[in-house]
């Protein structure tokens, strides 16, 4: 017989560099979505950023920052539990035990960290090629059945579903759940403005191929004016934005900024060309954006009040892993005193 879990959500997001506009439309406003839905836990994950060098002048302050984005768009901390994850030790010692259960060949199949390490695998950190084992326990720590994640995070989730069935298989126990990749909505895959083939990421050459949720109105306005396009007006089907992919990535930016869809915004604008398009996607973008960079800054100036959310949140993720760490020695035989 299988074990009914509770519905709860986990999901986290890096403190290295600042956040975009993909991680906004791909991750933050859908946390938001599920908030009083289920029971929600957000974190910060800065012990997945130190995988690659972060300066330590500069870490904890962008732990603030992606924590004052997740203020700033909505989560309440009386409502979802908001922590970073090196307050909660439970992560990294469950993740040891997953690195005792995941499989070489397993993480050999990771397409980030083979993004990530390119030709310089040989120098790359041992804890960049074992991040996904820690992310299963971030996951599995508090026996979350469903992950809110961009498409990029989709392989990192299903290898979590194969470290919870070989952890069950072998030791013989249904003790961690098959969780679920929540991956929908219109923007799930944010390209870079620049060039729509590849990801809006943080770490991009140039400023110009993202948005950032700190940003203000004139820079945000700029960007999408200046954003690759076609010559060609928007079609009259979601069909004809196929081989567009920056006009397609526009379209379902402004989609998931309207709470709408592709083919609604299509249905809307068909025959339109940049010059109103565009515009009116700055507009919404500014309208959506621009006060939550503002209530970012507004936070950023009291960091006190942020360490104590994070903070309080660490104590109440704790009591949560706790209980499931224990459990999970006693499963492995390890010995510890009661
Ligand atoms: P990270 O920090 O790279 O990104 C955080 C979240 O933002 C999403 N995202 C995007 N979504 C759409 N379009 C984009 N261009 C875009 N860029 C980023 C990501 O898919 C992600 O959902 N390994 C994770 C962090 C992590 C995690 C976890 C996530 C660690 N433990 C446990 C969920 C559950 C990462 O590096 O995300």
């Amino acid at each position: 017989m299988t074990q009914a879990f509770t519905p709860r959500v986990f999901s986290g997001i890096k403190p290295s560099g600042g956040l975009t506009l993909g991680n906004y439309l791909g991750a933050i406003k859908r946390f938001v979505g599920m908030q009083g839905q289920m029971e929600t836990i957000y974190c910060v994950v800065d012990m997945h950023a130190i995988t690659v060098w972060q300066d330590p002048s500069e870490l904890a302050n962008a732990t603030r920052e992606v924590a004052a984005g997740y203020l700033a768009a909505g989560l309440d901390p009386a409502t979802s539990i908001l922590f970073n994850q090196s307050q909660v030790s439970a992560h990294a010692e469950l993740g040891w035990i997953f690195n005792c259960v995941a499989r070489v060949g397993w993480m050999n199949r990771m397409t980030q960290f083979k993004d990530k390490a390119g030709s310089s695998a040989e120098k790359a950190s041992l804890g960049l090629y074992a991040y996904p084992a820690l992310m299963a326990a971030d996951i599995l720590l508090y026996h979350a059945t469903h992950v809110p994640v961009g498409e990029d995070q989709k392989q990192h989730v299903e290898l979590t579903r194969d470290i919870a069935a070989k952890f069950n298989h072998d030791f013989k126990v249904d003790f961690f759940p098959r969780t679920e990749p929540v991956i929908d909505g219109p923007a799930t895959r944010v390209m870079n403005l620049r060039d729509g083939t590849k990801k809006m990421s943080k770490s991009g050459e140039s400023d110009m191929e993202r948005i950032n949720m700190t940003d203000g109105a004139d820079l945000i306005a700029k960007k999408f004016k200046k954003a690759k396009t076609d010559p060609e007006p928007l079609p009259e089907t979601l069909e004809g934005l196929k081989d567009r992919a920056e006009a397609r990535n526009l379209v379902d930016i402004y989609a998931s900024l309207s709470d709408s869809t592709p083919e609604a915004v299509i249905a809307e604008y068909a025959g339109a060309g940049w010059g109103r398009f565009k515009p009116a996607l700055a507009d919404l973008a500014v309208e959506k954006l621009a006060p939550m960079g503002d209530e970012m800054a507004r936070l950023m100036a009291d960091p006190a009040e942020i360490d104590r959310v994070l903070a309080e949140g660490s104590e109440k993720a704790r009591a949560l892993a706790a209980p499931i760490l224990a459990q999970t020695y006693d499963i492995v035989g390890l010995l510890r005193g009661r």
